[in-house]
């Protein structure tokens, strides 16, 4: 086991050495070579390295001893106590590893791992010249992200804002950590809906298959009201969207036109918040894709013998019989086969498993989808695998959740007149305020209209992004301008901030990038200051937060590891001068080596940042 882990370490992280090391990654390895050299045929046994928080105690501590002690307890093997385990770790442990300074045993048999300083400078020495780059990923995957998702016809709102931020910053983590991404937008573009909606467009717009300019495109949601009034108090109506339906399911060229106007109108309003938010390469597939696969699905499972007759309930058997597919454990049912012969959202989701599996072979397919549909992604993939399309050991399935926005009362995020909140206003308001704020501040006189205006957007979209991403996306949060635009505390404008600040320093004192590549190349680095040290060790926690979020599926700890480096970059700058004017000669001197370590820190928080679809800002 060792001598795999090893080799896969070395493939992975010792030739290459450009890249960021994950500690605790290291640590792990070590110890784990130490427990096997001191205690050898034991069974798997976890090693666990996790940071401390007192300085006291080092800079990470592995607590392998305690649980061990008892393990070899259990076995007879004959040890005093986990003391005495640990020291024995420590003697096996690998000799010359260059990461780390010293290894101490506290208390009951705790160690203390101390990073080396040398280790630390030569790393961030590497930050410095070669970015924030991620170890070559020897298990890259091939990962589907359906994010974004809005429904066609209706306005895309809060909760589709989440799934796109949430969604485009998981597919960013996947690339950044070496898989092979593909974005899909699960558009609900298809379904009884289109019926009446159709309906109103032939009785409304006698020519519009002719003329396609006179659809109401600037307002298709008071359409949708319009058509949906009429669905629900006119008969003849109702009766003429089903007929409707039916030609459309069953592919009628004359309406698929129809519907593809309808599409595309909603398709113009959804890349304008794409384009706003950045959100690149999202494929869009929607339930309409799915149609044929859904007949031969329903066919494929019918043969199976795998779907039941069943009566929906107060319906009666002349509403006819709709077909269902119930999971092994007799959970909630999927409905795949209405009473009158449609499909549903289950069918839909069905096709989509079938779909990527099978024809876009993902490996690992991830619904980011709000926390509400949690039920109906695991009906579905119980069926899945009970039909034999999913094969849990093969294929790894996670719906990434996520709570509701909530309004500044704490209540679901409404207008005030209690209407859903339009993206594309949201969105304006939001430049709307981070122009006041900008402006408060006097910057629009020390900016050209053209830096104004960049400021003012990039502003607005990193806030309204960072405070999403930087909450636990399991849970609700509260949407607030307000708070998402002070400058202080762990928000995009405080760190924003900071990497301005960090990127002028060099330029301030006059030191070219490539004056500092040239020292940093061939001068040796020393800095010996505590809140040097301080602020390197943070820097390098990157990997190994990258790590967490990827086995997680969370974004909140990338915010909380910028916030730190902002914060211990802003005590290192304050108590160590990177450029010095002697008293008595009045000359200046440039600590290139604390240059160096400023130029680090703003690369990882560039890359944090790019997880973060968050554009930084050369003025601000
Ligand atoms: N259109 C759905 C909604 O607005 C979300 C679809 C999510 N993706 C999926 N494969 N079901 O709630």
């Amino acid at each position: 086991r060792v001598n795999i882990l090893k080799r896969a370490y070395e493939d992975e992280v010792g030739k290459d050495i450009r890249h960021m090391k994950n500690i605790t990654q290291m640590l792990r390895l070590y110890f784990t070579i130490a427990v096997d050299k001191a205690y050898p045929g034991l069974a798997d046994f976890p090693v666990t390295v996790t940071p401390t928080n007192n300085p006291k105690f080092g800079d990470y501590q592995c607590n392998v001893a305690p649980p061990l002690f008892a393990m070899l307890k259990g076995k007879n093997v004959g040890v005093a106590n986990p003391r005495q385990i640990a020291e024995a770790i420590i003697r096996e442990f690998p000799k010359s590893v260059d990461v780390i300074e010293k290894l101490e045993i506290a208390g009951p048999g705790f160690i203390n791992v101390f990073l080396n300083v040398e280790y630390l400078i030569e790393e961030t020495k590497t930050v410095f010249l070669h970015g924030a780059l991620p170890a070559p990923n020897p298990c890259k995957k091939r990962v589907i992200v359906d994010m974004s998702s809005p429904n066609v016809a209706k306005e895309m709102h809060v909760g589709h804002l989440r799934s796109t931020i949430i969604g485009e910053s998981i597919a960013r983590l996947m690339e950044y950590s070496g898989h092979d991404v593909l974005r899909l937008n699960h558009v609900g573009d298809w379904g009884t809906q289109f019926g009446m909606l159709i309906c109103l467009l032939q009785d409304k717009f006698k020519d519009y298959l002719k003329d396609a300019k006179q659809l109401p495109v600037s307002d298709l949601q008071t359409f949708y009201k319009e058509a949906k009034k009429l669905f629900d108090e006119d008969e003849d109506f109702k009766k003429r969207s089903y007929a409707c339906v039916v030609q459309l399911q069953s592919l009628n060229p004359e309406y698929i036109k129809a519907w593809n106007l309808i599409c595309d109108v909603s398709r113009k309003e959804f890349s304008k918040i794409y384009a706003r938010l950045d959100i690149k390469n999202l494929v869009e597939r929607g339930e309409s894709f799915y149609q044929k696969r859904m007949e031969s699905l329903v066919k494929e499972l019918e043969a199976k013998g795998l779907l039941e007759d069943d009566i929906p309930e107060g319906g009666g058997a002349l509403q006819g019989i709709r077909k269902i597919m119930h999971p092994p454990d007799k959970s909630l049912p999927l409905i795949m086969v209405k009473s009158d012969g449609g499909f549903t959202y289950d069918t839909s989701d069905m096709a989509t498993a079938k779909n990527r599996i099978e024809e876009e072979k993902a490996e690992w397919i991830i619904y980011v989808v709000d926390a509400g549909q949690g039920t109906h992604f695991q009906s579905v993939y119980k069926c899945a695998k009970r039909a034999g399309i999913w094969d849990p050991n093969r294929v790894r399935v996670d719906h990434v959740g996520f709570g509701v926005v909530l309004g500044e009362d704490k209540k679901k995020f409404k207008t005030r007149s209690g209407d859903t909140v339009k993206l594309a206003d949201l969105l304006d308001e939001g430049i709307k305020r981070a122009g006041d704020k900008l402006r408060e501040k006097g910057r629009d006189k020390e900016m050209t209209a053209e830096e104004f205006e960049a400021a003012m957007t990039s502003v607005a979209y990193s806030c309204i992004k960072y405070a999403d991403l930087s909450h636990n996306r399991n849970h609700e949060y509260v949407f607030s301008f307000d708070k998402m635009l002070e400058d202080k505390g762990n928000t995009a404008v405080y760190l924003l901030y900071a990497y301005t600040r960090i990127k002028s320093i060099a330029r301030k004192a006059g030191v070219s990038l490539e004056q500092l590549v040239e020292y940093a190349t061939k001068s040796k680095i020393s800095l010996s200051n505590p809140k040097e040290h301080k602020l390197m060790k943070t820097i390098l926690k990157f990997p190994e937060i990258i790590e967490k979020c990827g086995t997680e599926l969370v974004l909140h700890p990338i915010c909380e590891l910028l916030y730190d480096i902002a914060v211990y970059f802003s005590e290192f700058y304050d108590s160590c001068y990177c450029i010095e004017k002697d008293s008595k000669t009045g000359e200046t001197k440039i600590h290139m080596d604390r240059l160096v370590l400023c130029e680090a820190t703003a690369n990882v928080l560039k890359q944090g940042f790019e997880i973060l679809a968050i554009r930084p800002l050369h003025r601000m």
